[in-house]
């Protein structure tokens, strides 16, 4: 029988990681250090949150921007962390996830030919939604620039058809972050061109040194900011994500967002609500653990001669391979073949990731400790 399907989606590929992940799953005893979630249960407090909104039977559609109370407290939450100004009635959409924001942004704003600026290498969740509008991702490499994507960079790739830039940062894969001077540069850049900027912030609280900037307090009128509670409050499959920009854009997302999900789950949302009001500081224990993997992850892998740009936030390295591997993909199968170690390859984040491995220390500190020993025993 001869299937019909939509020429954009026959060209889109399943992820490169998920791709990887299917390859080495089989190996036994592997240590997995491609996980791209937090390794720490949700605290308590949220659990019991959502336990208590089923018993009161909150398990109604809600309005379809979230429920209006849990849009004050993402409202308040996001002023005092980020000195963000977002109405809680026109300007926050609660979303399925915070694929689902880059999803509803995109479809939101993205025309059949248009081009969106993005940094490389990147996460894949991006590309295929690009795809799927009939626009087209031009990625701007940043391997020369330890991953750091600058309005210098940016500008010669403007052309008539760009419309939109996406920034996220810290980084996946990299944990490469932005300065307050970078973003601004950034934000006069994109005034000059008339470019809406979708800024991917999932993982802010995630941010070890130094304070994070959002974009939307530089340029408010043309960012659509994209937060959630995935990283900074371990609920990965809460599915619960935030879409944040003026009420002029705010009010066109809406209606995609509509008709896609209609609400995010209603126990998810009550749960966020706990997390908002009563979990403004419960990133603070994980931060501190992921800041000592991090240190720990640095030094072992500059002890093997990996090639390391120190990563601001979220919980990866992106490490440059020490010479001599075939490729990224043939070094991340050795690796999880002979070492029993599993990594991403670079090229599961595009073409620029090749000679680069992602690493991740959302582990435990044992899981660590026993990954380095076999690397090191494989490597040397
Ligand atoms: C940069 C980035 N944005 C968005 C997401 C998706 O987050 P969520 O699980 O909330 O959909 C991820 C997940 O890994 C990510 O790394």
């Amino acid at each position: 029988m001869k299937m019909m399907f939509n020429a954009a989606v026959k060209d889109i590929e399943i992820s490169g990681i998920r791709k990887f992940f299917n390859k080495i799953q089989h190996i036994d005893g592997m240590i997995s250090l491609t996980i791209g979630q937090p390794d720490f249960p949700t605290p308590t407090h949220i659990k019991a949150a959502a336990k208590k909104a089923i018993d009161q039977n909150h398990t109604n559609y809600t309005h379809n921007a979230g429920i209006p109370d849990l849009r004050i407290a993402i409202s308040q939450y996001m002023e005092q962390k980020y000195n963000l100004y977002y109405q809680a009635d026109s300007e926050i959409i609660v979303t399925s996830g915070a694929s689902q924001a880059i999803d509803t942004a995109l479809r939101t704003v993205l025309s059949i030919g248009q081009e969106v600026i993005l940094p490389a290498p990147v996460y894949p969740g991006y590309t295929p939604v690009i795809k799927q509008c009939g626009a087209i991702p031009v990625f701007v490499d940043t391997t020369e620039n330890e991953f750091k994507l600058t309005a210098e960079m940016i500008e010669p790739h403007i052309t008539d058809q760009t419309v939109c830039l996406i920034l996220p940062y810290p980084s996946n894969p990299t944990g490469v972050s932005l300065t307050e001077a970078e973003l601004k540069d950034i934000a006069e850049l994109s005034e000059k061109y008339n470019l809406i900027i979708i800024a991917d912030e999932i993982y802010s609280e995630l941010t070890y040194d130094e304070k994070h900037t959002s974009m939307g307090t530089l340029a408010r009128e043309r960012t659509i900011t994209i937060n959630g509670l995935s990283k900074s409050h371990s609920m990965t499959g809460w599915r619960i994500g935030v879409l944040m920009a003026p009420s002029h854009i705010a009010e066109q997302c809406l209606k995609v967002h509509q008709y896609t999900v209609s609400c995010a789950s209603s126990i998810s949302q009550y749960a966020a609500l706990a997390a908002y009001t009563a979990g403004i500081n419960d990133a603070e224990p994980m931060k501190k653990e992921y800041r000592r993997r991090r240190a720990f992850t640095e030094k072992k892998l500059l002890e093997l001669g990996f090639d390391v740009v120190k990563p601001d936030g979220a919980f990866y390295f992106f490490a440059g391979i020490p010479s001599g591997a075939a490729s990224s993909e043939q070094f991340a199968i050795e690796l999880a073949e002979q070492a029993k170690v599993g990594v991403v390859p670079g090229t599961a984040f595009g073409p620029e990731g090749e000679g680069y491995i992602r690493v991740s220390y959302a582990c435990s500190e044992q899981q660590l400790t026993e990954a380095f020993k076999r690397m090191e025993q494989y490597l040397t």
